[in-house]
């Protein structure tokens, strides 16, 4: 891996669609302005539009202005890079315009044949593309070419298993880099740092002193425009099959003989391998489905999900989903890990907690209400950081005990120079450094898993629980941590508790 300010023609497929609008321009510009891209960069936005290269540019300027205050002057150079191309996707010659202008740009900015081609449009083309980009020559460059998949990739393993396929036919594996934008997250990537770079953690990692694991991503949000995607996907394809186990992965991997990307993926993928699959029943017990009913969002009417655009009003599509999952190893065996996600929660916020068993002599708390199990958060999103929760004496009258918290905040002091997901991607990507993009046998075995889900949900009449809009979810996901003997931990806000 080498950390030089890399030269390459981006090829950006979806060039005008939300994706690139809302996160991919401004993402690029931050890398920019911050120098990690220098002048020799092109991008190529390929989409069904009739733009001219000055109309993409004023779409791209745009973009980068709605996501802060930068100089005119630089958004501008930046934006001269831009080149806009209208193309049928399936239409072969026009892959021979792509090639003559991608040969141009080469030249013009002395990018060394470099391509990172970013496919972030409809999946129903994932396969075309990658393959006429090589069956038309486009990949024969002196240059390195890198294909990044956004999701999802496939809609269970078969699906995935076949696109796979058809991608290794035109690009090996290690060129291909599949997005799962929540490993791009700071506090996800500091999920190694902080096991591995504190031995205070790493002994106590594990089911002798770790009794549960949870994780929550919760969003405020509803389906929004995307039903017809939605309406396939659910809570646990669109987030549980990758975002919510990569964190769990990021949790409870052994440590990686070193920093190469592929000592970090084989350890990732050896906890996917440790998973426990469940049978039909095993699915009713352990995962607990959810659809959000109408309710109240910051005091504003909001309708329940069979009633949005687009929605089948019979639909049993899952807006949430809770799942209670085991890692059966040597470290984990016995420790739950409880994960959920939802649509229109209560709260917007992604929040790991680490729940430590009591001690063992009952000194302090038994009969003690104060008393709290020490907790260990990872804030992920919107706040960014990591609490620990201990017990101390409270001044004066012993033996009462106080929860106190050890806080940490990521992002409070300088909120604006963190760096986006898609900002850290897309340089790894330019660098050639897959650590954080998803490696197909990762993939796989999540589908495989998923799968299992899926299945006993179409094959056995598991219920659908619904639940109103603005709360936490359905009952029954409280249910499932309480024969265990747990509740939910709220997500909290760590910048508060360093405000008290
Ligand atoms: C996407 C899902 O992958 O992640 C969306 O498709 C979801 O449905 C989004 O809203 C959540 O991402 P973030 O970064 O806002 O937590």
């Amino acid at each position: 891996m080498n950390n030089h300010i890399p030269e390459a023609c981006i090829v950006l497929f979806g060039a005008t669609g939300d994706l690139a609008h809302r996160k991919l321009y401004p993402a690029l510009f931050q890398l920019y302005q911050k120098e990690k891209l220098n002048e020799k960069f092109a991008v190529i936005g390929v989409g069904r539009k009739d733009f001219s290269h000055e109309k993409f540019r004023e779409d791209v300027i745009a973009s980068v202005a709605k996501a802060g205050d930068f100089p005119t002057e630089k958004v501008d150079t930046f934006a001269s890079h831009f080149y806009f191309i209208r193309m049928d996707v399936t239409n072969v010659k026009s892959y021979h315009e792509l090639k003559d202008l991608a040969d141009e740009l080469d030249s013009t900015y002395a990018l060394g044949g470099n391509r990172m081609y970013y496919l972030a449009m409809a999946p129903q083309f994932f396969g075309t593309i990658p393959t006429l980009l090589k069956s038309e020559g486009l990949t024969e460059t002196k240059g390195w070419q890198r294909l990044v998949i956004e999701k999802p990739f496939g809609h269970d393993l078969a699906s995935a298993t076949e696109l796979n396929e058809q991608l290794q036919k035109s690009f090996p594996e290690e060129s291909i880099y599949r997005i799962d934008h929540y490993l791009g997250k700071e506090m996800v990537q500091n999920i190694q740092v902080i096991r591995f770079g504190n031995a205070i953690f790493e002994s106590i990692w594990n089911n002798k002193y770790i009794s549960s694991v949870q994780i929550t991503s919760s969003e405020t949000l509803g389906v929004e425009d995307r039903a017809s995607y939605y309406e396939k996907s659910g809570a646990i394809l669109d987030m549980l099959q990758n975002h919510m186990l990569q964190m769990a992965m990021m949790v409870a991997m052994e440590p990686p003989g070193g920093l190469d990307p592929k000592l970090i993926r084989d350890e990732k993928v050896k906890v996917l391998r440790a998973l426990r699959f469940y049978n039909e029943d095993e699915v009713e017990k352990n995962i607990i489905r959810g659809q959000y009913k109408e309710g109240k969002m910051n005091n504003k009417a909001v309708p329940a999900y069979i009633d949005e655009e687009n929605v089948d009003p019979a639909s049993k599509t899952d807006t949430f989903v809770a799942a209670r999952i085991f890692i059966d190893n040597f470290r984990w065996a016995g420790v739950p890990f409880y994960l959920r996600t939802g649509k229109r929660m209560a709260t917007k916020a992604t929040e790991i907690v680490v729940q430590f068993k009591n001690g063992p002599m009952a000194l302090y708390h038994e009969h003690n209400d104060h008393y709290q199990p020490n907790l260990l958060r990872i804030h992920i999103q919107p706040d960014e950081g990591l609490s620990l929760s201990l017990n101390a004496k409270p001044q004066g009258d012993f033996p009462a005990l106080l929860p106190i918290n050890m806080n940490y905040c990521n992002n409070c002091q300088n909120e604006l120079n963190t760096p986006e997901a898609y900002e850290k991607l897309m340089h790894d990507c330019l660098l050639g450094n897959s650590t954080y993009f998803t490696r197909w046998d990762e993939v796989a075995l999540a589908w495989e898993f998923i799968d299992g889900i899926t299945n006993a949900w179409k094959n056995k009449d598991i219920p659908l629980y619904k639940y109103t809009s603005g709360t936490m979810g359905p009952l029954e996901a409280e249910e499932l941590l309480n024969e265990d003997g747990y509740t939910w931990w709220p997500p909290t806000n760590v910048r508060n508790e360093i405000d008290k």
